[in-house]
């Protein structure tokens, strides 16, 4: 249940106007990684924004690690992202002024998951499971592109969250660096993580179990499946 991403009609529109995601269904089970493309402005951050609960949706239900995160509000929502979801960006967002270190242990500082006195050798142990032990005393700036997405990585593990969601976690780095983080991905989805990773590259099928498509704002039909509306999938496998 916790592992588990379940879309229900969600949508979202802004304004009157426009509509960023029609109605759409999604089922996302444990241990799946779910790529998810499609051109820029089909919607795609518009989705994880939805399933993070960093946007509210406009109508539908969403269901995430056990919550309906589009009910959630508050501190309550603060506190079951801050624990549950493993937030991964393009441009790895860590903190300028803290060291890497610090960065992988200010979620466990928020959830107060973790004893204070044990934060710091769990930090040391994700940055370790990432492969950049050695830099966790280091500002980010002073990092390369790769290295501070993993350290963005280990930081969204920080709460043992079972679903990360990520937003073109490879968009912002070289095909080779870009590779060790999905395998990274695909590593964590085979210990039974749920991944949610929206990503412009199209060759990132062999670290997927299935790729979502996106085309203005609608899940896209595979080509040959018929002309029915709506929700299905383009499956890789
Ligand atoms: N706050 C907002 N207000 C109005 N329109 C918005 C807002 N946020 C997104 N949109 C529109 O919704 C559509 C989907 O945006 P979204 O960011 O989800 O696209 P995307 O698929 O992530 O694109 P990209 O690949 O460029 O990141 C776009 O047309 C965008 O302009
Ligand atoms: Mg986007």
């Amino acid at each position: 249940m916790i592992h588990r991403v379940q879309v229900r009609g969600a949508c979202k529109s802004y304004g009157a106007g426009f509509t960023a995601l029609h109605p759409t269904d999604l089922d996302i089970g444990p241990g799946e990684l779910v790529t998810v493309v499609g051109r820029s402005g089909s919607g795609k951050t518009t989705l994880l924004h939805l399933l993070s609960g960093i946007d509210r949706p406009t109508g539908g239900e969403i269901t995430v690690a056990g919550e309906r995160v589009d009910l959630l509000r508050g501190s309550r929502l603060a506190s079951w992202r801050g624990r549950s979801i493993g937030l991964v960006f393009q441009f790895f967002q860590l903190l300028p002024t803290l060291t890497v270190a610090e960065n992988v242990m200010l979620p466990m500082d928020f959830c107060a998951t973790y004893k204070t006195s044990d934060r710091r050798a769990r930090a040391l142990s994700l940055l370790e499971r990432v492969g950049i032990a050695d830099q966790a005393d280091k500002l980010p700036q002073a990092m390369s592109g790769g290295e501070q997405q993993r350290a963005a990585i280990a930081r969204a593990l920080a709460n043992d969250p079972p679903v990360l969601l990520a937003d073109e976690p490879t968009g912002n780095l070289d095909r080779s660096t870009g590779d060790h983080v999905l395998e990274l991905f695909a590593g964590l989805a085979a210990e039974g993580r749920t991944i949610v990773m929206v990503t412009h590259e199209h060759d990132v099928s062999r670290f997927a179990n299935r790729q979502v498509t996106l085309a203005d704002g609608r899940i896209a039909q595979p080509r040959d499946a018929g002309a029915t509306l709506g929700v299905a999938e383009t499956v890789v496998r």
